[in-house]
């Protein structure tokens, strides 16, 4: 590499004019300006030229990915807004998304307050006592120790279980499980230490419980812990977690309590349970879990916009938040080390009074109508794909 001697008029007679490279001082700025020369260009073009390179090294890389999912008709496409298809597999169940009752409140709810925009920056460190009181409000709501909201139902499965399992831990999961526990598992302390349970299949479950107290000495003693992690209602399939054996065989083969069962409620929230308070309430399980997530972007219409019908039908227009309930101290230690909590924006103020008008609503008695007429109208759908119509 070649630098020409130019120096400044300032320097002209100074040592400084005998600069080369070899000679640079690199702890600090030379006296003289040595700038480079036209010998730089053929350097620069040859970064240029790799540059390039790579970058089509890469896009070529990917291309060859997206067309192989294209052949196998997995490829993935962003809705274009204007089909004219019908719409089978969005939230909206019951296209209920113009609730007008919900609408006006929520518009004068807005009305009323001074802050409804952002939330100043991370839970951490906005004094944001709106989300504390509706955390209360939830975890009364769903008979629960306490509450912890999260922007989403993927930062908080993401979230706990990429903290929460302890080294020497063990992670059982349904087969169907959803993506966001699998990436929390990934970046969790025991990413080698979880396994996979057939689908809904206790016997399954039991193999591996049966396995695990075998073959793991902590595990067997009571000094490393077992997590149980399921879906209430699966979406893909629509069919229940059998949780009240999960719950007994879990406990019958860990009298120690070093076992902890994690219910992802997402598909029942708002359907299920007394005025939606989902199946491990219907079934009176509380106690029986350690922690419950429950999302208001299904049922409580949330993710997949503001179109959601059920969470219409209810008076729910979440955006996207989801609340995990839990224990005090494991509340306590997500909010020392889940990641997608500490380093993200919380919840703005118009999220948690959208939330607080629609669990007005679900409480009241129109809520309380829609949950004797859901069932009904269940029965009527699976009445209807029996006769196939
Ligand atoms: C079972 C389950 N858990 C969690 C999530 C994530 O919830 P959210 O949409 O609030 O991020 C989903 C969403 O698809 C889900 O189906």
């Amino acid at each position: 590499m070649k630098f020409q001697k130019r120096v400044s008029a300032r320097n002209q007679n100074s040592q400084a004019s005998e600069i080369r490279p070899e000679s640079f001082d690199r702890s600090g700025l030379p006296d003289a300006v040595v700038e480079p020369t036209f010998h730089v260009f053929p350097l620069f073009f040859i970064v240029f030229w790799s540059f390039q390179y790579l970058m089509h090294g890469l896009e070529s890389k990917l291309k060859a990915t997206l067309d192989s999912r294209a052949k196998r008709q997995i490829l993935r496409r962003l809705p274009s807004g204007t089909t004219s298809l019908v719409d089978f597999c969005s939230n909206d169940y019951l296209s209920l998304s113009s609730n007008e009752g919900l609408r006006k409140k929520f518009i004068e709810e807005l009305s009323k307050t001074k802050f409804i925009l952002g939330s100043g920056g991370s839970r951490l460190l906005s004094d944001v006592p709106g989300h504390d009181k509706l955390e209360r409000r939830l975890a009364t709501f769903f008979n629960a120790p306490c509450a912890l909201l999260f922007n989403s139902g993927f930062d908080a499965n993401a979230g706990f279980f990429s903290c929460v399992p302890q080294p020497g831990d063990v992670i059982l999961y349904d087969e169907y499980i959803h993506a966001s526990v699998h990436d929390g598992m990934r970046a969790s302390r025991v990413p080698q230490s979880t396994f996979a349970f057939k689908h809904n299949d206790l016997n399954s479950l039991e193999d591996h419980l049966n396995r695990l107290i075998e073959e793991n000495m902590d595990v067997s003693k009571g000094l490393a812990n077992v997590f149980v992690a399921v879906e209430s209602l699966y979406s893909m399939d629509g069919d229940f977690a059998p949780l009240q054996g999960i719950v007994e065989l879990v406990e019958k083969c860990f009298p120690m309590g070093n076992s902890h069962i994690i219910v992802d409620e997402a598909h029942s929230t708002g359907l299920y349970g007394e005025n939606g308070r989902g199946i491990v309430s219907l079934l009176g399980l509380e106690n029986r879990v350690t922690a419950r997530l429950h999302t208001f972007g299904k049922a409580l219409a949330g993710s997949g916009g503001m179109r959601n019908s059920l969470k219409s039908l209810l008076g729910l227009t979440f955006a996207i938040i989801a609340v995990i309930l839990t224990t005090p101290i494991i509340r306590h230690y997500l909010i020392n080390y889940a990641r997608p909590l500490i380093y993200t924006t919380a919840l703005s103020h118009s999220n948690i009074i959208n939330a607080n008008c629609s669990f007005d609503m679900l409480e009241s008695e129109k809520g309380v109508k829609v949950f004797l007429l859901y069932p009904l109208f269940i029965l009527y759908l699976n009445h209807r794909s029996y006769q196939g119509t």
